[in-house]
């Protein structure tokens, strides 16, 4: 079988690699240096677009309109960027086995790559209910969403069931902005969570109240409390019913779930130290291994701002952290040496017409501002996090973008805040006054 050899291989095609691969231009890499290895067929691209417009009736995103960079407002790399840089784009070639002391990656088909230095950028796979045994959780009709595959099923099935029946199981990212999208398609939508409120990871008993308003305003069902434990399926073998733990049992024409998500680090068991699920790395995201980088989803690096180690599965961060990677590797070469990593946590999402933005950390007592009436016209509210007097985290639901940057300062200043009550009662000027 064929060896090919490259100084840098990128494992994984999508958002870190795209951005590594910018910077690797930014920073001078020779035609030929630079090899992208992704499972997918397609060149690094948005990710968040899937879950979002890629899903609308109108107004519909397809690629080549969202390639990596034109999420943080960049240049869009399509296919011939690559080419003309000399960076080879590997597709479709999922790699199965990586010798890291050996330097040497095969693809399934049996090719051999060989690296001088290794990134890997292998994101995450979505947790499938299959993994724990549900009941008839292989039936046809029941979708995950990961890969742009994944998301043209959506599409094909949303074509296919006109004004059916859709379960959305799991109350997190996926939960609240697929069940968003497939309710603007006009399918009839209800979403079940095992939690209290929804996106407990983040959202506080308040915030997600304001959600979840929202969202039966327009239309979707919430079911809370209780899990799917057994689906049933029609002779073609086509998701019919989802039966609930609290024995309840809902209709359904399709099922989306969204109940979390694993690094993608298997391949590298034992070779690399791990922390936290994911490849441990320092402040420049090199591993404990040398000559090889974990960028992404699957690092899991010191967050200087909180003096931890903590793992972060949001595209600023896949950004970035790629970023910080290529100029670690380039400077390293040259003798020099660069900032560690310094990152304010920075996780966003929209659906329907809502768009919020955190920043921070979720942590010690929150207070809720604004107006968070679901039936407002124009809503706008938001939360601080304080922790031993000081703000440490801001979210904030319909602001500018100069509130935005406002509520971000304030994460990343920390101002000091000990009446609670004033913080409410200021709202988001406290912030516009940092
Ligand atoms: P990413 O998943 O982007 O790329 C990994 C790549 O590696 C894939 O191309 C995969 O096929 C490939 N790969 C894996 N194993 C391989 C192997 N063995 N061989 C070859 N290739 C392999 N975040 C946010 O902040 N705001 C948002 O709105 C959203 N929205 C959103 C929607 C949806 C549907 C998803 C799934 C995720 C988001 N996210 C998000 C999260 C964000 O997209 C995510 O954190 C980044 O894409 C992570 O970037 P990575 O490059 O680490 O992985
Ligand atoms: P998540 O962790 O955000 O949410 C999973 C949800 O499923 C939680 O509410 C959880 O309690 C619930 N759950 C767990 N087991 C369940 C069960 N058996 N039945 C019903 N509910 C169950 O994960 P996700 O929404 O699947 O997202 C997957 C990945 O994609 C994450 O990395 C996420 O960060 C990323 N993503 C991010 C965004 C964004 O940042 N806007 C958007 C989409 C996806």
């Amino acid at each position: 079988m064929a060896e090919k050899s490259f100084k840098y291989v990128i494992i994984g095609g999508g958002v870190s690699a795209g951005y590594a691969a910018r910077e690797f231009i930014k920073q001078g890499v020779k035609p030929g240096e630079l090899a992208i290895i992704s499972k997918e067929a397609v060149a690094p691209y948005e990710r968040p677009a899937l879950s979002k417009a890629y899903l609308f009736p109108e107004g519909t995103a397809r690629l080549p309109g969202f390639h990596v960079c034109v999420g943080s407002g960049g240049e869009r790399l399509l296919p011939e960027w690559y080419k003309e840089k000399g960076i080879e784009l590997i597709l479709s070639t999922e790699i199965v086995k990586a010798d890291l002391a050996a330097k040497t990656l095969v693809s399934a088909a049996g090719e051999i790559f060989k690296y001088h230095i290794l990134i890997i950028a292998t994101g995450s796979a979505v947790i499938r209910l299959t993994d724990f045994g549900v009941q008839g959780a292989d039936a046809k009709n029941i979708f995950y969403l990961r890969e742009i595959d994944d998301a043209d099923k959506l599409v094909q099935v949303i074509k296919e069931k006109k004004n059916g029946k859709v379960v959305i199981v799991g109350g997190g990212y996926i939960g609240l902005e697929l069940s968003a999208a497939l309710r603007i398609n006009n399918l009839d939508v209800t979403m079940v969570y095992p939690e209290p409120w929804c996106m407990p990871r983040l959202f506080t008993a308040g915030i997600a109240a304001f959600y979840e308003g929202y969202y039966a305003n327009k239309g979707v069902k919430i079911i809370k409390g209780t899990v799917a434990v057994g689906f049933n399926a029609d002779s073609n073998g086509e998701v019919k019913e989802v039966k609930l733990k609290d024995g309840r049992v809902l209709e359904a024409d399709i099922v989306v779930v969204g109940v979390g998500g694993r690094p993608l680090v298997t391949l590298f068991k034992g070779q690399v130290e791990e922390e936290k699920g994911g490849i441990k790395t320092d402040a420049f995201f090199k591993t404990s291994v040398s000559d090889v980088y974990a960028v992404g989803d699957v690092a899991t690096f010191p967050m200087k701002l909180y003096n931890d180690i903590r793992r972060v599965e949001h595209v600023d961060h896949a950004r970035k952290s790629a970023e910080q990677a290529v100029k670690a590797i380039k400077s390293n070469e040259e003798g020099k040496t660069i900032d560690v990593y310094d990152y304010l946590p920075f996780f966003y999402s929209r659906s329907f017409d809502l768009s919020w933005q955190f920043y921070g950390d979720n942590v010690g007592d929150a207070v809720l501002f604004g107006d968070n009436d679901p039936a407002s016209p124009n809503p706008k509210f938001g939360s601080y996090w304080i922790k031993d007097g000081k703000v440490v985290g801001a979210f904030l639901e319909g602001g500018s973008p100069d509130e935005n940057k406002a509520i971000a300062k304030v994460a990343r200043v920390q101002p000091p805040a000990m009446n609670l009550d004033l913080l409410t009662k200021e709202g988001l000027s406290f912030a516009c006054k940092i």
